[in-house]
């Protein structure tokens, strides 16, 4: 089997293109677009490219954007106080704080610090533990995003069996949590997990986020998978690659996510159906 692509740079489009439709009825009825504020911290580059892609969808789809960069010691109470202006403002909708933040930073402090209707990247306890019980508000993008390039497969995902690769709580909890509600059974691996290939081989749905290149080899693949790859590595000649060896697991897939061009563009676009929605709860 050669595996078809799972095109997420143009479901993102599309998605964007009914976003644009949905900022424009905000901007009619309020009198103002929705608005995302982007909150970087430090001078990581990575986060940097993340931020300036953010903010450029943003611009796309006709919402209200501003950045607030802030130095690297910045301290722990300044970065609260201006959550709380921004929690306060009624310009913004969705407040989104990239992470990781510089040491000495609480993270956790400051994801909790934000208005849970404001919560647009779903990382807040309240937005988390309302995915767990199956009445999600805000969800995660990345595994949001996935879960609709999913659906672009026109699989019936009840019944499969998902193994994801990487327990983070920015991707593979939250993924957990959205395949367990699609009723998948699910398997959460990690660094510890024991016999990894084996529990790989059995993956109907097989998602990968450890950020490592060509860390699942084809044979691990089972023959027809659904196969995405969330990391993004750039390769020392600068190349961006993901965390599979692309070229053997497409060989047995039936789908596979490219990088670029996969989950990427994925995540950004369910950023900005989570301000829209984000919006919309707003003008309740
Ligand atoms: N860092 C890596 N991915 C993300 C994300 O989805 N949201 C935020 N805020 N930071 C990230």
């Amino acid at each position: 089997m050669s595996a078809a692509r799972l095109d997420g740079k143009a479901i993102a489009a599309e998605i964007q293109h009914s976003i644009r439709q949905g900022a424009a009825a905000i901007l009619a009825n309020r009198g103002r677009a929705p608005g995302l504020a982007v909150v970087l911290v430090g001078q990581n580059p990575a986060s940097q490219v993340y931020v300036r892609n953010k903010r450029r969808a943003c611009a796309e789809v006709g919402f209200h954007s501003e950045l607030h960069e802030l130095p690297e010691h910045t301290s722990q109470a300044e970065l609260m106080a201006l959550i709380d202006r921004l929690n306060a403002d009624p310009a913004i909708d969705g407040i989104l704080v990239q992470l990781p933040l510089p040491a000495g930073l609480d993270e956790a402090a400051v994801t909790e610090r934000i208005a849970p209707t404001k919560d647009v990247d779903g990382f807040h306890p309240y937005n988390v533990g309302r995915l767990v019980l199956r009445r999600p508000l805000l969800r995660p993008c990345t595994p949001k995003g996935v879960m609709t390039l999913l659906a672009h497969t026109g699989r019936t995902l009840e019944g499969l069996d998902a193994v994801i690769i990487g327990q983070s709580n920015i991707v593979g909890r939250p993924m957990a949590l959205e395949l367990l509600a699609a009723r998948c059974t699910v398997t959460l691996c990690h660094s510890r997990t024991r016999d990894l290939a084996d529990k790989v081989r059995g993956a109907d749905i097989l998602v990968v986020a450890v950020g490592r290149p060509g860390f699942v080899p084809g044979d691990w693949i089972k023959e027809g998978a659904i196969v995405i790859d969330v990391g993004i590595n750039r390769t020392p000649d600068g190349r961006l690659v993901g965390d599979l060896d692309f070229a053997s697991c497409a060989e047995r897939a039936s789908w596979i996510t490219p990088v670029p061009g996969g989950v990427g563009p994925m995540t950004i676009a369910s950023l900005l159906e989570n301000t829209l929605q984000a919006a919309e709860l707003h003008a309740e």
